[in-house]
């Protein structure tokens, strides 16, 4: 059986293991957060190590989730195996300054949304492409490699996207509820419309122009409500939200 130990046992952490319980995967966890670590070794069996590198050298690989602004840092206290396959989910620390850190050890970066991985439906982007790691992510959803870094980058905002779209959710689930749906209802209605429309571009070959013009009917109440965002810039504001994100984690490699 293959063991991946995790360092940095937080949110992600905690999503990612109950994701990947039944998968076939050994886990061993990062001591620091006891009580997350104690929860997660009493309900999904994982074990806990005496300390990080415990953890590292009792892995086969290691998938870091530690926090972004200090993980490379404490990285770098720690000793890894040549060839060894490290993972690294920390937004904005780019494949050079992990493979600096991590030594010998055979770098990898990527980013998933978290929550949806504990449902194994999260997407998640991979560089460089390894099969390891696509093994890996592949039991808690879809799995994107990506074989230049700039490419990944641009896609990693999608992780910043999908946090957003919680927000963006809770707020028309709560225009629902201000005109008198149940709560439960509004949410039902909302997460089931979004997840049929995902589908459709997910499962429909046709071009999504097409797509959006048979749904948005000339002068009905789907372009009513496109009309009044655009009057207000509420669509255009969305790239300006993704292009500063963009420009934090991309920056970041640059020790901006
Ligand atoms: N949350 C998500 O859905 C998500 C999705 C994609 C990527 N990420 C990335 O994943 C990383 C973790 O995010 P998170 O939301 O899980 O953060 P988090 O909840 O704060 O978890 C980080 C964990 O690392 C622990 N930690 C801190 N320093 C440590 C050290 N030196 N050695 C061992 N453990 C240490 C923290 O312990 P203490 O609590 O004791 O400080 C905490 O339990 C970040 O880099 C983030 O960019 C998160």
């Amino acid at each position: 059986m293959t063991t991946i130990g995790i360092l940095g046992v937080g949110h992600l952490a905690e999503l990612m293991v109950r994701g990947l319980e039944g998968s076939g995967y050994a886990l061993i966890l990062s001591p620091r957060n006891a009580e997350i670590a104690a929860h997660l070794a009493e309900d999904f069996g994982c074990k806990v190590a005496a300390s990080n590198q415990a953890v590292i050298d009792m892995a086969d690989g290691v998938f870091v989730c530690l926090p972004a602004r200090t993980g490379v840092a404490e990285l770098s206290t720690l000793r890894f195996r040549p060839g060894q396959p490290v993972l690294s989910a920390m937004a904005g620390t780019g494949l050079s300054v992990l493979q600096g850190a991590v030594g010998p050890a055979r770098a990898a970066i990527t980013m998933m949304p978290g929550y949806a991985n504990a449902f194994r439906c999260g997407p998640s982007i991979l560089h460089p492409d390894d099969g390891f790691w696509r093994d890996f992510l592949s039991k808690v959803g879809p799995v994107e490699p990506f074989a230049d870094e700039a490419s990944f980058t641009v896609a990693a905002v999608f992780g910043a996207f999908s946090g957003a779209s919680f927000g963006w959710m809770a707020h028309i689930i709560a225009w629902f509820e201000a005109q008198g749906l149940p709560p439960e209802t509004a949410r039902r209605l909302i997460a089931a419309t979004l997840r049929g429309n995902a589908e459709v571009l997910l499962q429909e070959d046709h071009p999504l122009d097409e797509i959006t013009e048979s749904v948005v009917t000339k002068g009905g109440i789907s372009e009513l409500v496109l009309t009044t965002l655009g009057q207000h810039n509420a669509l255009a504001a969305w790239d300006e939200g993704l292009d500063r994100v963009l420009s934090r984690i991309g920056g970041a490699e640059k020790g901006a």
